[in-house]
């Protein structure tokens, strides 16, 4: 069944009402030195309405804070809600950018039409961007490897209990300084293998940026902190490699060839595209297509799966040290697929600052 949701294109009247109370330019710079991943926001956020009658409308900018919803409001009871998660970039000249946006969009609008969402055309994403972006703009970082993690979700705000598509809906853009998601920086983490939870199924919401993927991973992510592990890596069918809480996997082979998991039911990320495109044209091969776990343990213990890592927007690229199951584990020390996983990281992080050429041009500047 499709359900037709009206795509509202006209272009919008944007409006700023500036916070009053910033922080503080001194309490600014003592959180852009040392942000973390997710504890502090800047001090303003963008909203846009979305009704039935009247499509995309009110944009503004306005000061961050607290949101005002209806206890009825349907997204708390039927999880009607999707996200998306990009950065914004600092480079050396003092100029902000970001990267792939409209891939972000048009993933949005993949996630909309699978939670029975209006699509935000990419125009009005992007509009949000620089908005907030040009009131923000002093907490994107300067620090090396930092960046302004932009958050835009959206969500069913109608008061209805009824199960159906709200008829009112509200996009937010809100953004937080960032610096490496794991603790640890960019060493190798360890992997639990949730043999008891999926993350998703055949049919399911899997391939959507929506809450509820997250929420049901919580469970087995406690899991893989119970066993040292600081992500944990979901199967499909119970046999097939899929991904991880929050980013992509991709296995590599001591020829050099890159495998990935393909699945309908996989969030495809833009960090992996560009990672393999970036291994594509220096010659390594790409395999993207079904890989079982006994693939996995038996090449490595063959030597021909020599390593592995995760990639997404928050964690960039990070090598895999080990995966650990309930009754067994794959241990990866060698140099080859870690040196891999950072020169690639090395490269691609490069683009993003702009100190190697986007050859394939991949960077939007956001403060003009
Ligand atoms: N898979 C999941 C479940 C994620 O949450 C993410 C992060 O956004 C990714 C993969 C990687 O996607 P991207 O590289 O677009 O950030
Ligand atoms: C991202 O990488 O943007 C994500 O959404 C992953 C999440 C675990 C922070």
């Amino acid at each position: 069944m499709t359900i037709q949701l009206p795509l509202a294109s006209q272009s919008l009247i944007w409006q700023t009402v500036r916070n009053e109370n910033p922080v503080a330019p001194e309490a600014r710079e003592a959180i852009l030195a040392d942000p973390g991943f997710g504890n502090h926001f800047t001090d303003h956020m963008v909203d846009v309405c979305w009704s039935e009658r009247g499509g995309w409308h009110r944009p503004r900018v306005s000061p961050y804070g607290p949101i005002q919803l209806d206890p009825a409001a349907a997204v708390l009871h039927y999880a009607q809600e999707i996200f998306e998660g990009l950065k914004a970039y600092r480079h050396a000249d003092g100029s902000i950018w970001t990267f792939r946006p409209y891939e972000n969009a048009a993933r949005m609008q993949r996630s909309a039409h699978r939670l029975a969402l209006p699509e935000l055309p990419s125009e009005h994403f992007i509009a949000s961007l620089k908005q907030l972006i040009a009131v923000d703009g002093d907490w994107v970082p300067t620090a090396p490897e930092t960046s302004l993690y932009l958050r835009p979700f959206m969500f069913a705000k109608e008061a209805f209990l009824g199960v159906r598509p709200a008829k009112k809906v509200a996009y937010y853009l809100i953004a937080s300084p960032a610096g490496a998601y794991f603790t640890g920086g960019v060493q190798p983490v360890n992997i639990w293998l949730s043999s008891e939870y999926a993350r998703a199924s055949k049919g399911g919401t899997g391939a959507a940026k929506t809450g509820g993927n997250y929420a049901s991973s919580l469970l087995p992510q406690a899991e893989a902190y119970e066993h040292g592990c600081q992500q944990v890596l979901f199967l499909d069918e119970g046999k097939y490699l899929e991904e991880l809480g929050g980013m992509n996997i991709v296995l590599v082979r001591k020829d050099g060839t890159l495998i990935t998991p393909e699945s309908e039911s996989i969030l495809e990320g833009i960090t992996r595209d560009s990672v393999l495109r970036l291994a594509a044209d220096r010659g390594h091969l790409i395999e993207q297509r079904k890989v079982t776990l006994d693939e996995w343990r038996e090449g490595a213990a063959s030597g021909d799966i020599v390593g592995a890592f995760a990639c997404g927007t928050a964690a960039v690229i990070v090598p895999i040290g080990r995966l650990l199951g309930e009754d067994f584990e794959i241990v990866h020390n060698g140099p080859q697929a870690e040196e891999l996983a950072l020169s690639l990281r090395e490269e691609l992080t490069g683009i993003q600052y702009g100190r190697v050429e986007d050859r394939h041009g991949w960077l939007v500047r956001l403060d003009a």
